[in-house]
Order: C-alpha cells, then sequence, then structure tokens
C-alpha cells in the first residue's frame, strides 16, 4: 500500500493515540508495515477500511497501539553516554551510597526493550565499577516494557552481532559466551535485574532511584502534554542528587529547575538536593 496512505493515516491516529507524528517521521516504515500485515489478516482492504473497523471495533486501539511500539535498541548505545555512566556516574553513586551506609544502588530502565539498556548497566558495572567498592553494594536494575515478547527475549539474553557491535571489546568478551553467531549474556550480569511489563503511560516501579534511564521513547515518540505527565511522575522517583538520562537526541518539554543537565552531556540530568 502507498506510503503517502498510511503517512495520512498514521497523522490521523497517532493524536487519539497520544503519540506524535514527528517522532514517527523516519521509523514509519515499520509501523506501516505492521499496519499492513493486520489489515490483511483482518481482510480489510484500505487504510478507510480500518479507520471504520476502528470506529466500530474499540478494542482495535490497543492493538494499532502495540503496533505503533518501535523497539530498535543495542547495548552501549549512544557511546558517549556509557562512557559517562561508567567513568562518572555510577563511580559518584557507589561513593556516595558507601558513605551514606546505604547497600543497593537503585537504577530503573524505561522502555527496556529486549534488555540492552539494563544488561549494559549490569556489565558496567560489574566488570568496570564493582572492584573499586570497599563493601558489597548490591547494583539493582529495574527494567520495565509493556512488549511481553521483548521481555521474554530479554530474559533468554541472547542477541545477534549487531545488538553487541557498540560494545568495548574488553565487555564484550567478559560479559558474553559467544556460540556460532549468538551472544549469550553470562548468568552473573542478569541477577540482580528485575523484568516487568508495565506500561509507563500507567504504572512504574515501587521506590526510589539513584539512577533512571528514559532512553528514545517519551521525549520522541509521545505527545507533548503526555511528556510533562511522565516527566513529573519520573523526577518524583528519583533520589535527590540521583540522576536521569533521555535519548541522545532528546529534550525535555519545558526547564525543570530541579533536574540540571551534566556539563558536557545535554541528555544527562542531575536532580537537585533541594
Ligand atoms: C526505541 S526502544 C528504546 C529502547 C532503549 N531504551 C534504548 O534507548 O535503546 C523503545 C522501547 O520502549 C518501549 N515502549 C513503547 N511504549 C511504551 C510504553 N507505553 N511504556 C513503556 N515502554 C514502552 C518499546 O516496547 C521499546 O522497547
Amino acid at each position: 500500500m502507498k506510503d503517502s496512505a498510511c503517512v495520512e493515516f498514521l497523522q490521523w491516529c497517532l493524536p487519539k493515540l497520544r503519540l506524535r507524528w514527528k517522532g514517527f517521521r523516519k521509523v514509519r516504515g515499520q509501523v506501516c508495515k505492521r499496519i499492513n500485515r493486520r489489515m490483511k489478516e483482518l481482510e480489510l482492504v484500505d487504510y478507510k477500511n480500518y479507520q471504520e473497523h476502528l470506529s466500530i471495533h474499540k478494542e482495535e486501539w490497543a492493538v494499532l497501539d502495540s503496533m505503533c511500539r518501535i523497539t530498535i535498541s543495542r547495548f552501549y548505545r549512544d557511546r558517549s553516554v556509557f562512557d559517562a555512566i561508567s567513568a562518572e556516574i555510577l563511580p559518584a553513586l557507589g561513593r556516595e551510597v558507601e558513605r551514606g551506609g546505604g547497600a543497593e544502588i537503585r537504577c530503573w530502565s524505561a522502555g527496556c526493550g529486549s534488555g540492552e539498556e539494563p544488561y549494559t548497566l549490569q556489565i558496567v558495572w560489574n566488570l568496570r565499577i564493582a572492584h573499586e567498592m570497599h563493601r558489597d553494594t548490591v547494583f539493582r536494575v529495574v527494567a520495565t516494557d509493556p512488549d511481553s515478547r521483548l521481555l521474554d527475549r530479554a530474559q533468554k539474553g541472547k542477541y545477534g552481532a549487531s545488538a553487541v557491535k557498540d560494545l568495548p571489546a574488553e565487555l564484550l568478551r567478559n560479559a558474553f559466551t559467544e556460540v556460532g553467531s549468538v551472544y549469550a549474556i553470562r548468568d552473573a550480569f542478569a541477577e540482580n535485574i528485575a523484568f516487568m511489563k508495565q506500561d509507563i503511560r500507567e504504572e512504574s516501579p515501587e521506590g526510589c532511584f539513584h539512577l533512571v534511564l528514559c532512553r528514545n521513547l517519551v521525549f520522541t515518540y509521545f505527545e507533548e502534554a503526555l511528556q510533562v505527565d511522565i516527566l513529573e511522575n519520573m523526577y518524583e522517583k528519583i533520589v535527590p542528587g540521583g540522576y536521569f538520562i533521555v535519548g541522545a537526541h532528546e529534550m525535555l518539554p519545558r526547564e525543570t529547575t530541579n533536574l540540571v543537565p551534566l556539563s558536557g552531556i545535554p541528555c544527562i540530568y542531575r536532580k537537585s538536593r533541594s
């Protein structure tokens, strides 16, 4: 079916799902493909028919919503961000938690895909930071995503070469076993990750976090009013002095005076203490 017809359809349906066309412009191909497949399944011949179907079968909106999830990810995505997490953020959090007599560091990876982001955090902590700690600080990651298929894949922990291509070689060597063309994450890196099926528009994990990552999701694909609501909620989940990271090409919807950008890397923020 024609790209222009899909564009017109997306421009009609995305605002109704509180999503924004601007985020989808470049990646619409995969969404259009899924919608075309769905229309075939339903034996609908064009988008007009699908619109009618949506107006009669309200439950179809949830199906359409799930077809609009962009799921691209990879390990150590945006190297400069993970370099800063590794060189600055995790060591600082480790020292702070130790000084305060705490026993654990808590991170939340929101929109965790197939586990690439939460596993990267565990890999960096375990292979680069843990040995510098004076005590056995537990490094926990809560990883949330509404897509059960992705979460299943995350729990299996098996990836192709393209998913690990940005990982520095020493991390790749020590964190995975390689069998043929499959890279399997070693069990140790999965120990302190809790994968949970959650939609960020509806719920968030319990408790507060020293580090929250919400990358390439809310601030790209969601409409601005929804971004503001979710940001307020996430902000409350960050401990004072904790860090908040968005995608390398994302911006917060408005200035939040208590979230201060880290110098040099505009997508990393620190929550002030007062
Ligand atoms: C483009 S991927 C980004 C993955 C990872 N954060 C990264 O930056 O590499 C977006 C992820 O957000 C998830 N997602 C989509 N809608 C969501 C929602 N409403 N709540 C939570 N996660 C969502 C998708 O399933 C997908 O795994």
